[in-house]
């Protein structure tokens, strides 16, 4: 039976890069309105995940469903799998805002530009239409005055505003975060956790990758740490922060305040 409130299911995921075994059996659900934060030190796995999920990156093995739709796969015939039919994983994807590290705008393009583009030539919505939801969406990250500027002009909590705004922009069932805040001056951070907050408090369902660890505990329901590609502990922020359990998330915490 499909639990038509779960948004992502992730199933015993493995990863592999040639000998190294980056995730080694990670299962994961997202319910319609969870905010989860993936915490870990670096290299434990948290952006290959995010990337598994939205088929940036193939799994070795596991499942993945979003929305109730699983991404079918098949062996590669090289130990990996890939999938069996590409117009699905384009399908889900166009369903999944992903937000990274380094903003990704397109440098040619201006931000307006930036949130329609798929939009309007990859789910052909009229772009009369396109123009005004992304109008909307730039007002809320308040970079509305800002539409017919160029990334390069604009400041990194700028363009990461804007990089958020064009993941809203296809109506995503889930946005997934990759350290957004990682990239940016401190003076910057804040401006970019008040919009993702704003999304947290409006439940949008979001799985988000920070070292923020104070944002983590005030805007998600659910905490995750990875340690060497497992789950190695995962419950309510209350608990992960005020009580870990694991030696490892306990030096974890300590080392990052
Ligand atoms: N394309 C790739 N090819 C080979 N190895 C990779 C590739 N991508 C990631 N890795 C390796 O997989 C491991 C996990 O990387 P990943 O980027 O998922 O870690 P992370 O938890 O996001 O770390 P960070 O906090 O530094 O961003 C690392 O050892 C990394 O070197
Ligand atoms: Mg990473």
């Amino acid at each position: 039976m499909t639990d038509s409130a779960q948004a992502i299911e992730v199933s015993n995921l493995h990863k592999r890069f040639g000998p190294l075994e980056v995730l080694k059996g990670v299962s994961l659900t997202a319910r319609q309105g969870d905010v989860i934060a993936i915490i870990g030190g670096s290299g434990s796995g948290k952006s290959t995940f995010l990337r598994c999920i939205n088929m940036l990156e193939l799994p070795s093995a596991g499942t993945i469903t979003i929305h109730g739709e699983t991404i079918v796969m098949k062996k590669d015939g090289h130990g990996g799998l890939a999938p069996s039919d590409r117009r699905q994983v384009q399908r889900i994807r166009s369903r999944l805002g992903m937000v990274f590290q380094s903003f990704n705008l397109w440098q040619h393009m201006t931000v307006l530009q930036n949130v329609i583009e798929v939009p309007v030539h990859v789910l052909k919505q009229p772009k009369d239409k396109a123009v005004e939801i992304a109008e909307t969406l730039l007002r809320r990250v308040g970079l509305y005055e800002k539409r017919d500027a160029y990334p390069a002009f604009l400041s990194g909590g700028q363009q990461q505003r804007a990089a958020i705004a064009r993941a809203l922009a296809i109506q995503p069932l889930v946005m997934l975060f990759d350290e957004p805040t990682s990239a940016l001056d401190p003076e910057l951070v804040g401006e970019v956790l008040s919009v993702i907050g704003d999304l947290a408090r409006e439940k949008r369902t979001m799985i988000l990758v920070t070292h923020e660890m104070k944002f983590a505990r005030e805007v998600s329901n659910h905490v995750v740490f990875l340690h060497n590609g497992i789950i190695e502990e995962q419950g309510p922020p209350e608990a992960i922060f005020g009580a870990p359990k694991s030696d490892r998330l306990r030096k974890f915490i300590s080392s990052i305040h």
